[in-house]
């Protein structure tokens, strides 16, 4: 469902150029060009988390993913390099749930190979720079069993949503297996504090701001519907679009088809080749009509790709200028993308060769983070902080 039309049907809010300036305040920080450029579009109360941080008070992260046996691709990539660049201009804690339950339920497989791969993405995850002393990755299959908060949490979910509920928000009938059931109050608990003892210890209230593309948003619109009935705080969301396949944004990006998109296993020479071959082009038929009507960058893949990766507001700005006055060729346009794709592309497999099993294990281990609900003391107001 196209953007505009989704915040009008399910009452989430646009993300105006006013909040981005107010967020560019608080953190005084220039907004990552995913914010500038509408690639995060809408947003659930955004707004009180940037009031909170005004008044010196903190907040958490929390973002997942649900593991497969597939390389991420590059749209697997935009929710969560939004997330580092928050992490990193706000300097505060992130939980990611790898929802190797959720595979299990809905995928052809055992327990054990979904497991496996939560800790096999772990270590892509973990290539895209989070910090170690603010960052726990959980497996829902480790962690259910190691924190008895967690599973409480998913219980009182359970009790506040009823079956018609979930079947209105989530499509199930009759014969949807019990655990798909079940399963949306296990992603909506990391949203409240209370589920990280080892984080927040006893810490009912700690703010929640969760970045995702939109396609999460029906399990946090239950969890925000549930939360005060359980005494708990709404979290707050930032959505993004969905990054396209190379045929368009009418198809679907399929890890059974390679060819419908860009990989983070892929080498140089597919990136390449994927790019010349595939990516769907806007230009026209005869160099002399591009040359007179331009190219419709509206549909144009290579553009849309550009608008998420290539990070340089110069160089993107001027592309596209070029590009749809004619002056560039589709050729020139992919060969631009294809130098921003391989770099990328590139460092992330470079980073993922140097991380360990045991920094893998680091991260996925419960322990305290640096968390400091009173680092922002100079601005603070004490007496507001600490409500629980
Ligand atoms: P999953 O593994 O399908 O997707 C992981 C994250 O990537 C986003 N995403 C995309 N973003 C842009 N363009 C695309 N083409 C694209 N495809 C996927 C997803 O929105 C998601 O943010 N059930 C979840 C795992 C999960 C989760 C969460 C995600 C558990 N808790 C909290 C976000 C926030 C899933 O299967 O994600």
């Amino acid at each position: 469902m196209p953007g505009l039309l989704y915040i009008e049907k399910f009452g989430s809010s646009a993300l105006t150029p006013d909040l981005v300036r107010r967020l560019e305040a608080a953190t005084g920080k220039p907004a990552h060009h995913f914010l500038k450029r509408g690639i995060f579009f809408s947003h659930r109360e955004l707004d009180r988390i940037l009031t909170l941080v005004e008044q010196g008070k903190s907040f958490y992260l929390y973002t997942g993913r649900g593991p497969s046996s597939d390389a991420m691709h590059l749209g697997h990539l935009v929710p969560f390099l939004m997330t580092k660049w928050l992490q990193d201009v706000f300097d505060v804690p992130l939980v990611i749930q790898l929802t190797d339950d959720e595979k299990f339920l809905w995928k052809d497989l055992t327990l054990d190979q979904c497991h496996q791969m939560a800790y096999d993405n772990a270590k892509d995850i973990i290539a895209i720079g989070f910090d170690v002393n603010k960052t726990f990755i959980f497996s829902d299959l480790d962690y259910m069993a190691q924190c008895s908060e967690f599973y409480r949490n998913v219980l009182r979910v359970h009790k506040h949503v009823t079956y018609n509920q979930m079947r209105a928000i989530f499509g199930f009938d009759g014969s949807s297996n019990t655990g798909r059931i079940m399963f949306p109050p296990v992603q909506a608990v990391p949203a409240f504090s209370s589920s990280f003892p080892s984080i927040f210890g006893t810490r009912e209230d700690v703010p929640c701001l969760i970045p995702c593309a939109i396609d999460q948003d029906p399990y946090f619109r239950m969890t925000r519907d549930v939360a005060p009935r359980l005494g708990l705080q709404k979290p707050s969301l930032l959505h993004s679009i969905f990054f396209p396949a190379l045929q368009g944004a009418m198809s679907k990006m399929s890890a059974s088809d390679p060819n419908s998109s860009i990989f983070l296993t892929d080498t140089q020479a597919q990136i390449k080749k994927k790019i010349n071959k595939y990516a769907f082009s806007g230009g026209r038929d005869t160099v002399e009509e591009h040359r007179s009507l331009g190219a419709d960058v509206e549909v144009d893949v290579s553009c849309m790709y550009l608008r998420f990766f290539e990070d340089d507001d110069q160089k993107y700005e001027e592309t596209i200028d070029k590009y749809s006055r004619g002056e560039l060729l589709t050729g020139e346009v992919k060969a631009h993308l294809i130098d921003v794709l391989q770099k990328l592309v590139l460092d992330h497999q470079e980073r993922r060769k140097l991380v360990t099993d045991a920094d893998r294990e680091l991260f996925m281990t419960p322990r305290p983070l640096n968390f400091r609900p009173d680092a922002l003391k100079s601005k603070q107001d004490k007496s507001t902080v600490n409500a629980s």
